[in-house]
Protein backbone atom coordinates (compact mmCIF):
# COMPACT_ATOMS: atom_id res chain seq x y z
CA UNK A 1 0.00 0.00 0.00
CA UNK A 2 2.96 2.78 0.59
CA UNK A 3 2.95 5.63 -1.63
CA UNK A 4 -1.04 4.79 -2.97
CA UNK A 5 -3.42 7.22 -3.57
CA UNK A 6 -6.75 6.74 -2.09
CA UNK A 7 -9.39 8.65 -2.93
CA UNK A 8 -12.12 8.31 -0.06
CA UNK A 9 -15.53 9.38 -0.16
CA UNK A 10 -17.41 9.79 2.85
CA UNK A 11 -21.42 9.29 2.70
CA UNK A 12 -23.98 10.31 5.16
CA UNK A 13 -24.44 7.35 7.15
CA UNK A 14 -24.64 6.34 11.12
CA UNK A 15 -21.47 4.19 9.84
CA UNK A 16 -19.62 6.93 8.52
CA UNK A 17 -17.93 6.66 12.44
CA UNK A 18 -16.18 3.39 11.28
CA UNK A 19 -14.36 5.30 8.12
CA UNK A 20 -12.07 6.95 10.53
CA UNK A 21 -10.75 3.81 12.06
CA UNK A 22 -10.32 2.99 7.85
CA UNK A 23 -8.46 6.13 7.97
CA UNK A 24 -6.29 5.46 10.28
CA UNK A 25 -5.14 1.75 8.99
CA UNK A 26 -5.14 3.38 5.68
CA UNK A 27 -2.07 6.15 7.16
CA UNK A 28 -0.56 3.30 9.30
CA UNK A 29 0.17 1.02 5.81
CA UNK A 30 1.53 4.33 4.18
CA UNK A 31 -1.42 4.57 1.83
CA UNK A 32 -2.31 8.10 0.91
CA UNK A 33 -5.90 9.02 2.03
CA UNK A 34 -7.47 12.08 0.40
CA UNK A 35 -11.41 12.53 1.93
CA UNK A 36 -14.09 13.98 0.39
CA UNK A 37 -17.48 14.31 2.66
CA UNK A 38 -20.98 14.74 1.19
CA UNK A 39 -22.82 17.20 3.12
CA UNK A 40 -24.51 14.44 4.66
CA UNK A 41 -21.40 12.86 5.84
CA UNK A 42 -20.67 16.13 7.93
CA UNK A 43 -23.69 15.22 10.10
CA UNK A 44 -22.18 11.99 11.35
CA UNK A 45 -18.59 12.78 11.94
CA UNK A 46 -16.45 15.95 11.47
CA UNK A 47 -14.53 17.44 9.44
CA UNK A 48 -11.91 18.51 12.00
CA UNK A 49 -11.88 14.76 12.43
CA UNK A 50 -11.32 13.22 9.29
CA UNK A 51 -8.62 15.86 8.26
CA UNK A 52 -6.43 15.34 11.73
CA UNK A 53 -6.77 11.51 10.56
CA UNK A 54 -5.51 11.99 6.99
CA UNK A 55 -2.31 13.58 5.20
CA UNK A 56 -4.93 15.59 3.49
CA UNK A 57 -7.41 18.14 3.37
CA UNK A 58 -11.17 17.16 3.00
CA UNK A 59 -12.70 18.21 0.32
CA UNK A 60 -16.30 18.80 0.91
CA UNK A 61 -17.51 21.56 -1.87
CA UNK A 62 -18.11 21.77 -5.41
CA UNK A 63 -18.19 25.17 -6.55
CA UNK A 64 -15.04 25.98 -4.44
CA UNK A 65 -13.06 28.65 -5.82
CA UNK A 66 -9.96 28.20 -3.93
CA UNK A 67 -10.50 24.37 -5.10
CA UNK A 68 -11.43 24.89 -7.96
CA UNK A 69 -7.85 26.84 -8.80
CA UNK A 70 -5.97 24.80 -6.59
CA UNK A 71 -6.32 20.77 -8.02
CA UNK A 72 -9.87 21.20 -9.69
CA UNK A 73 -12.35 18.58 -8.98
CA UNK A 74 -11.40 16.16 -12.45
CA UNK A 75 -8.17 16.15 -11.55
CA UNK A 76 -8.85 15.27 -7.53
CA UNK A 77 -11.07 12.17 -9.56
CA UNK A 78 -8.01 11.56 -11.67
CA UNK A 79 -5.35 11.56 -8.78
CA UNK A 80 -5.77 8.50 -7.17
CA UNK A 81 -4.84 4.93 -7.49
CA UNK A 82 -8.41 3.79 -6.14
CA UNK A 83 -11.77 5.59 -5.81
CA UNK A 84 -13.34 4.01 -2.06
CA UNK A 85 -16.69 4.84 -1.17
CA UNK A 86 -17.65 4.51 2.68
CA UNK A 87 -20.24 4.26 3.90
CA UNK A 88 -21.85 4.20 0.42
CA UNK A 89 -25.72 4.98 0.92
CA UNK A 90 -28.29 4.23 -0.53
CA UNK A 91 -28.20 7.70 -1.97
CA UNK A 92 -24.69 7.61 -3.18
CA UNK A 93 -25.49 4.15 -4.93
CA UNK A 94 -28.57 6.14 -6.62
CA UNK A 95 -26.59 8.56 -7.89
CA UNK A 96 -24.04 6.56 -9.34
CA UNK A 97 -26.16 4.10 -10.93
CA UNK A 98 -27.93 6.55 -12.93
CA UNK A 99 -25.20 8.95 -13.50
CA UNK A 100 -26.13 11.89 -11.59
CA UNK A 101 -23.42 14.25 -10.27
CA UNK A 102 -25.46 17.43 -8.26
CA UNK A 103 -21.95 17.17 -5.53
CA UNK A 104 -18.86 16.72 -5.08
CA UNK A 105 -18.99 13.33 -4.45
CA UNK A 106 -20.82 12.00 -7.02
CA UNK A 107 -19.37 14.81 -9.83
CA UNK A 108 -16.07 12.71 -8.70
CA UNK A 109 -17.74 9.63 -8.80
CA UNK A 110 -18.69 10.22 -12.58
CA UNK A 111 -15.56 11.82 -13.46
CA UNK A 112 -13.37 9.60 -12.36
CA UNK A 113 -11.00 7.03 -14.67
CA UNK A 114 -10.03 4.97 -11.64
CA UNK A 115 -11.52 1.52 -10.29
CA UNK A 116 -14.05 2.73 -7.74
CA UNK A 117 -14.88 0.10 -4.48
CA UNK A 118 -18.03 0.95 -2.41
CA UNK A 119 -18.54 -0.45 0.97
CA UNK A 120 -22.85 -0.10 0.79
CA UNK A 121 -24.02 0.47 4.63
CA UNK A 122 -27.99 1.18 5.09
CA UNK A 123 -31.21 -0.36 7.05
CA UNK A 124 -32.11 -4.02 5.75
CA UNK A 125 -35.10 -2.42 3.90
CA UNK A 126 -33.19 0.14 2.19
CA UNK A 127 -30.51 -2.82 1.02
CA UNK A 128 -33.50 -4.83 0.18
CA UNK A 129 -35.75 -1.87 -1.63
CA UNK A 130 -36.00 -3.55 -5.44
CA UNK A 131 -34.76 0.38 -6.65
CA UNK A 132 -31.36 -0.53 -4.60
CA UNK A 133 -31.08 -4.12 -5.94
CA UNK A 134 -31.80 -2.04 -9.21
CA UNK A 135 -28.94 -0.27 -8.53
CA UNK A 136 -27.05 -2.66 -7.13
CA UNK A 137 -27.21 -4.92 -9.98
CA UNK A 138 -26.13 -1.86 -12.73
CA UNK A 139 -23.33 -0.81 -10.86
CA UNK A 140 -21.83 -4.20 -10.50
CA UNK A 141 -22.51 -4.56 -14.41
CA UNK A 142 -20.38 -1.37 -14.84
CA UNK A 143 -17.73 -2.85 -13.11
CA UNK A 144 -17.88 -1.51 -9.74
CA UNK A 145 -16.32 -3.01 -6.72
CA UNK A 146 -18.44 -3.70 -3.73
CA UNK A 147 -17.36 -5.04 -0.47
CA UNK A 148 -20.15 -6.18 1.73
CA UNK A 149 -22.76 -5.28 2.97
CA UNK A 150 -22.51 -7.73 6.28
CA UNK A 151 -25.46 -9.35 8.00
CA UNK A 152 -25.90 -8.65 11.77
CA UNK A 153 -27.48 -6.29 14.50
CA UNK A 154 -28.16 -2.45 12.84
CA UNK A 155 -28.21 0.53 14.55
CA UNK A 156 -31.69 1.31 14.04
CA UNK A 157 -32.10 -1.94 16.05
CA UNK A 158 -33.53 -4.08 13.19
CA UNK A 159 -31.57 -7.30 12.09
CA UNK A 160 -30.18 -8.39 8.13
CA UNK A 161 -27.81 -7.35 5.42
CA UNK A 162 -26.99 -3.69 5.61
CA UNK A 163 -24.35 -3.12 8.01
CA UNK A 164 -21.11 -2.00 6.37
CA UNK A 165 -18.10 -4.56 6.47
CA UNK A 166 -15.61 -3.71 9.66
CA UNK A 167 -12.36 -1.64 8.59
CA UNK A 168 -10.16 -4.86 8.21
CA UNK A 169 -12.41 -5.98 5.69
CA UNK A 170 -12.74 -2.69 3.54
CA UNK A 171 -8.70 -2.64 4.05
CA UNK A 172 -8.42 -5.64 2.50
CA UNK A 173 -10.51 -5.05 -0.40
CA UNK A 174 -8.83 -2.06 -1.17
CA UNK A 175 -5.19 -4.32 -1.39
CA UNK A 176 -7.03 -6.61 -3.44
CA UNK A 177 -8.16 -3.47 -6.01
CA UNK A 178 -5.36 -2.05 -5.83
CA UNK A 179 -3.49 -5.55 -6.74
CA UNK A 180 -6.21 -5.84 -9.75
CA UNK A 181 -6.95 -8.90 -9.05
CA UNK A 182 -10.29 -8.84 -8.99
CA UNK A 183 -10.92 -9.61 -12.56
CA UNK A 184 -8.43 -12.92 -12.81
CA UNK A 185 -9.42 -14.63 -15.52
CA UNK A 186 -12.92 -13.71 -15.93
CA UNK A 187 -13.60 -12.46 -19.87
CA UNK A 188 -15.93 -9.65 -19.15
CA UNK A 189 -18.90 -9.76 -16.52
CA UNK A 190 -20.27 -13.27 -17.12
CA UNK A 191 -22.64 -13.18 -14.43
CA UNK A 192 -23.57 -9.18 -14.64
CA UNK A 193 -27.26 -8.83 -13.19
CA UNK A 194 -27.54 -12.10 -11.91
CA UNK A 195 -28.55 -12.91 -8.45
CA UNK A 196 -27.07 -16.03 -7.19
CA UNK A 197 -26.80 -17.84 -4.01
CA UNK A 198 -23.81 -20.48 -2.57
CA UNK A 199 -23.99 -22.67 0.63
CA UNK A 200 -20.23 -23.21 1.51
CA UNK A 201 -18.54 -25.09 4.19
CA UNK A 202 -20.12 -28.03 6.88
CA UNK A 203 -23.10 -27.92 9.26
CA UNK A 204 -22.69 -29.14 12.57
CA UNK A 205 -25.58 -30.79 13.77
CA UNK A 206 -25.52 -30.90 18.01
CA UNK A 207 -25.73 -33.90 19.66
CA UNK A 208 -25.42 -32.21 23.49
CA UNK A 209 -24.64 -28.55 23.95
CA UNK A 210 -20.83 -29.55 23.35
CA UNK A 211 -20.22 -32.37 20.75
CA UNK A 212 -22.08 -32.08 17.01
CA UNK A 213 -21.85 -34.24 14.05
CA UNK A 214 -20.28 -32.35 11.46
CA UNK A 215 -17.39 -33.01 8.47
CA UNK A 216 -13.87 -32.02 6.95
CA UNK A 217 -15.35 -29.41 4.61
CA UNK A 218 -13.28 -26.27 5.10
CA UNK A 219 -15.50 -24.04 2.90
CA UNK A 220 -12.82 -22.43 0.84
CA UNK A 221 -14.65 -23.87 -2.64
CA UNK A 222 -17.95 -22.82 -1.84
CA UNK A 223 -16.36 -19.24 -0.77
CA UNK A 224 -13.99 -18.82 -3.63
CA UNK A 225 -17.14 -19.69 -5.62
CA UNK A 226 -19.33 -16.80 -4.08
CA UNK A 227 -16.50 -14.25 -4.14
CA UNK A 228 -15.55 -15.44 -8.26
CA UNK A 229 -19.83 -14.79 -8.96
CA UNK A 230 -19.23 -11.48 -7.26
CA UNK A 231 -16.49 -10.69 -9.32
CA UNK A 232 -18.15 -11.87 -12.48
CA UNK A 233 -20.79 -9.49 -11.79
CA UNK A 234 -23.50 -11.20 -9.69
CA UNK A 235 -25.53 -9.96 -6.53
CA UNK A 236 -24.49 -12.81 -4.58
CA UNK A 237 -25.69 -14.00 -1.28
CA UNK A 238 -23.62 -16.77 0.79
CA UNK A 239 -24.42 -19.54 3.17
CA UNK A 240 -22.02 -20.69 4.81
CA UNK A 241 -21.63 -23.22 7.79
CA UNK A 242 -18.89 -22.88 10.54
CA UNK A 243 -15.76 -22.44 8.36
CA UNK A 244 -12.15 -20.52 9.58
CA UNK A 245 -12.30 -18.33 6.69
CA UNK A 246 -13.27 -14.49 5.98
CA UNK A 247 -16.82 -13.58 4.54
CA UNK A 248 -15.62 -12.78 0.83
CA UNK A 249 -15.71 -8.99 -0.33
CA UNK A 250 -18.70 -7.65 -1.98
CA UNK A 251 -20.70 -10.90 -0.79
CA UNK A 252 -23.79 -11.12 2.07
CA UNK A 253 -23.01 -13.89 3.78
CA UNK A 254 -25.45 -15.79 6.20
CA UNK A 255 -23.55 -17.90 8.78
CA UNK A 256 -25.43 -20.71 10.01
CA UNK A 257 -24.62 -24.01 11.95
CA UNK A 258 -26.87 -26.37 11.27
CA UNK A 259 -28.81 -27.84 7.96
CA UNK A 260 -32.16 -26.69 8.63
CA UNK A 261 -30.79 -23.09 9.46
CA UNK A 262 -28.94 -23.34 5.89
CA UNK A 263 -32.27 -24.39 4.42
CA UNK A 264 -34.18 -21.94 6.00
CA UNK A 265 -31.49 -19.02 5.01
CA UNK A 266 -31.19 -20.15 1.27
CA UNK A 267 -35.34 -20.33 1.30
CA UNK A 268 -35.42 -16.87 2.65
CA UNK A 269 -33.00 -16.00 0.06
CA UNK A 270 -34.95 -17.12 -2.94
CA UNK A 271 -35.80 -16.26 -5.68
CA UNK A 272 -32.40 -16.31 -7.05
CA UNK A 273 -31.19 -17.16 -10.89
CA UNK A 274 -28.43 -19.46 -10.33
CA UNK A 275 -27.93 -21.77 -7.19
CA UNK A 276 -24.72 -23.26 -5.78
CA UNK A 277 -24.91 -25.68 -3.14
CA UNK A 278 -21.11 -26.28 -2.34
CA UNK A 279 -22.12 -27.07 1.04
CA UNK A 280 -21.50 -30.50 2.15
CA UNK A 281 -24.53 -30.94 4.45
CA UNK A 282 -24.84 -33.37 6.93
CA UNK A 283 -27.19 -35.95 5.75
CA UNK A 284 -28.41 -36.54 9.30
CA UNK A 285 -28.96 -35.51 12.68
CA UNK A 286 -29.25 -36.94 16.08
CA UNK A 287 -33.09 -37.99 16.66
CA UNK A 288 -32.67 -35.64 20.24
CA UNK A 289 -30.44 -33.16 20.86
CA UNK A 290 -29.04 -33.95 24.48
CA UNK A 291 -30.38 -31.12 26.63
CA UNK A 292 -26.73 -31.47 29.07
CA UNK A 293 -23.58 -32.51 28.22
CA UNK A 294 -23.57 -36.24 27.64
CA UNK A 295 -21.88 -37.94 30.79
CA UNK A 296 -19.77 -40.48 30.46
CA UNK A 297 -20.68 -44.12 32.04
CA UNK A 298 -20.29 -47.50 31.53
CA UNK A 299 -22.11 -47.38 28.69
CA UNK A 300 -21.60 -46.14 25.43
CA UNK A 301 -24.47 -43.76 24.14
CA UNK A 302 -26.35 -45.25 20.96
CA UNK A 303 -27.37 -42.58 19.07
CA UNK A 304 -30.31 -42.15 16.63
CA UNK A 305 -30.11 -40.15 13.48
CA UNK A 306 -32.64 -38.85 11.07
CA UNK A 307 -32.85 -37.65 8.11
CA UNK A 308 -31.96 -33.78 7.36
CA UNK A 309 -33.76 -32.05 4.38
CA UNK A 310 -32.05 -32.24 1.01
CA UNK A 311 -31.29 -28.70 0.33
CA UNK A 312 -30.26 -29.00 -3.48
CA UNK A 313 -33.56 -31.24 -4.37
CA UNK A 314 -36.16 -28.65 -2.48
CA UNK A 315 -34.46 -25.80 -4.52
CA UNK A 316 -34.00 -27.75 -7.65
CA UNK A 317 -38.11 -28.56 -7.21
CA UNK A 318 -39.38 -25.53 -5.14
CA UNK A 319 -41.44 -23.23 -7.22
CA UNK A 320 -39.06 -19.77 -6.92
CA UNK A 321 -36.38 -22.53 -8.62
CA UNK A 322 -33.56 -20.91 -10.39
CA UNK A 323 -33.13 -20.97 -13.57
CA UNK A 324 -30.10 -23.24 -13.33
CA UNK A 325 -29.34 -25.42 -10.34
CA UNK A 326 -25.41 -26.82 -9.53
CA UNK A 327 -25.03 -29.38 -7.19
CA UNK A 328 -21.43 -30.81 -5.76
CA UNK A 329 -21.04 -34.43 -5.38
CA UNK A 330 -18.40 -35.78 -3.15
CA UNK A 331 -17.44 -39.04 -4.02
CA UNK A 332 -14.42 -41.52 -2.60
CA UNK A 333 -15.49 -44.32 -5.73
CA UNK A 334 -17.54 -44.17 -9.08
CA UNK A 335 -17.22 -40.35 -9.20
CA UNK A 336 -18.68 -40.38 -12.60
CA UNK A 337 -21.32 -42.61 -12.30
CA UNK A 338 -22.63 -41.35 -8.93
CA UNK A 339 -22.66 -37.44 -10.63
CA UNK A 340 -24.94 -38.29 -13.11
CA UNK A 341 -27.40 -40.45 -10.53
CA UNK A 342 -27.30 -37.84 -8.66
CA UNK A 343 -27.86 -35.12 -11.36
CA UNK A 344 -31.38 -37.39 -12.22
CA UNK A 345 -32.72 -38.13 -8.44
CA UNK A 346 -31.81 -34.57 -7.35
CA UNK A 347 -33.32 -32.68 -10.75
CA UNK A 348 -30.43 -29.83 -10.75
CA UNK A 349 -28.94 -29.11 -13.89
CA UNK A 350 -25.13 -29.92 -13.28
CA UNK A 351 -23.50 -31.44 -10.85
CA UNK A 352 -19.47 -31.00 -9.58
CA UNK A 353 -18.43 -33.98 -8.57
CA UNK A 354 -14.90 -33.99 -6.91
CA UNK A 355 -12.94 -36.64 -5.40
CA UNK A 356 -13.55 -36.18 -1.33
CA UNK A 357 -10.46 -37.74 -0.45
CA UNK A 358 -8.53 -35.49 -2.55
CA UNK A 359 -10.45 -32.46 -2.52
CA UNK A 360 -11.57 -31.55 1.56
CA UNK A 361 -9.84 -29.11 2.78
CA UNK A 362 -7.06 -29.05 -0.06
CA UNK A 363 -6.31 -25.51 -1.97
CA UNK A 364 -6.85 -27.53 -5.50
CA UNK A 365 -9.52 -29.25 -6.85
CA UNK A 366 -9.77 -31.51 -9.98
CA UNK A 367 -13.71 -31.48 -10.81
CA UNK A 368 -15.61 -33.24 -13.55
CA UNK A 369 -18.41 -31.29 -14.93
CA UNK A 370 -21.47 -33.68 -15.28
CA UNK A 371 -24.64 -32.38 -17.16
CA UNK A 372 -27.61 -33.71 -19.28
CA UNK A 373 -25.63 -33.15 -22.54
CA UNK A 374 -22.35 -35.13 -20.72
CA UNK A 375 -19.35 -34.86 -18.72
CA UNK A 376 -15.81 -33.29 -18.98
CA UNK A 377 -12.91 -33.33 -16.65
CA UNK A 378 -10.79 -30.53 -15.61
CA UNK A 379 -7.15 -30.25 -15.10
CA UNK A 380 -6.29 -30.20 -11.57
CA UNK A 381 -6.04 -26.25 -10.31
CA UNK A 382 -6.38 -23.98 -7.34
CA UNK A 383 -9.87 -23.60 -6.20
CA UNK A 384 -10.12 -20.07 -6.83
CA UNK A 385 -9.37 -20.87 -10.67
CA UNK A 386 -12.06 -23.51 -10.33
CA UNK A 387 -14.54 -21.25 -9.56
CA UNK A 388 -13.43 -18.32 -11.68
CA UNK A 389 -13.71 -21.32 -14.19
CA UNK A 390 -16.66 -22.57 -13.45
CA UNK A 391 -18.08 -18.84 -12.59
CA UNK A 392 -17.67 -18.82 -16.69
CA UNK A 393 -18.84 -21.94 -17.51
CA UNK A 394 -22.24 -21.10 -15.65
CA UNK A 395 -22.13 -17.44 -17.51
CA UNK A 396 -22.27 -19.42 -20.63
CA UNK A 397 -25.19 -21.60 -20.12
CA UNK A 398 -27.43 -19.03 -18.77
CA UNK A 399 -26.90 -16.87 -22.09
CA UNK A 400 -27.33 -20.11 -23.93
CA UNK A 401 -30.64 -20.74 -22.18
CA UNK A 402 -31.72 -17.25 -23.00
CA UNK A 403 -30.98 -17.53 -25.85
CA UNK A 404 -33.53 -20.06 -27.12
C1 LIG B 1 -29.61 9.08 11.82
C2 LIG B 1 -29.56 8.79 10.35
C3 LIG B 1 -28.86 7.70 9.92
C4 LIG B 1 -28.79 7.39 8.55
N1 LIG B 1 -28.12 6.30 8.16
C5 LIG B 1 -28.08 5.98 6.84
C6 LIG B 1 -27.40 4.82 6.41
O1 LIG B 1 -26.79 4.09 7.20
N2 LIG B 1 -27.39 4.54 5.09
C7 LIG B 1 -28.05 5.33 4.18
O2 LIG B 1 -28.03 4.98 3.00
N3 LIG B 1 -28.68 6.43 4.57
C8 LIG B 1 -28.73 6.79 5.87
N4 LIG B 1 -29.40 7.91 6.27
C9 LIG B 1 -30.01 8.76 5.24
C10 LIG B 1 -28.95 9.60 4.52
O3 LIG B 1 -28.23 10.38 5.45
C11 LIG B 1 -29.63 10.47 3.46
O4 LIG B 1 -30.19 9.64 2.45
C12 LIG B 1 -28.67 11.46 2.84
O5 LIG B 1 -29.35 12.21 1.85
C13 LIG B 1 -27.48 10.77 2.18
O6 LIG B 1 -26.65 11.73 1.60
P1 LIG B 1 -25.29 11.32 0.87
O7 LIG B 1 -25.57 10.12 0.06
O8 LIG B 1 -25.00 12.53 0.00
O9 LIG B 1 -24.26 11.15 1.90
C14 LIG B 1 -29.46 8.24 7.62
C15 LIG B 1 -30.13 9.37 8.07
C16 LIG B 1 -30.18 9.65 9.42
C17 LIG B 1 -30.92 10.87 9.86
Amino acid sequence: MKGKRILLVIGGGIAAYKVLELIRRLREQDASVCPVMTKAAREFVTLLSVAALSDSRVFDNLFSLTDETEIGHIELSRAADLVVVAPATADLLAKLAHGLADDLASTLLLATDKKILVAPAMNVRMWENPATRRNVASLRHDGVLFVGPEVGDMACGEYGAGRMSEPAAILAAIEDALRGDTRIALPGQPLAGRRVIVTSGPTREPIDPLRYLGNASSGKQGHAIAAAAARAGAEVVLVSGPVALPDPAGVVTHHVTTAAEMLAAVEAALPADLFVAAAAVADWRGAEVAPQKLKKGAQAPVLRLVKNPDILARVAQSPARPRLVVGFAAETENLIDNARAKLAAKGCDVIVANDAGEAVGQDENQVTIATRGGTETWPRMRKDHVALKLVAYLGKLMEADRAQ
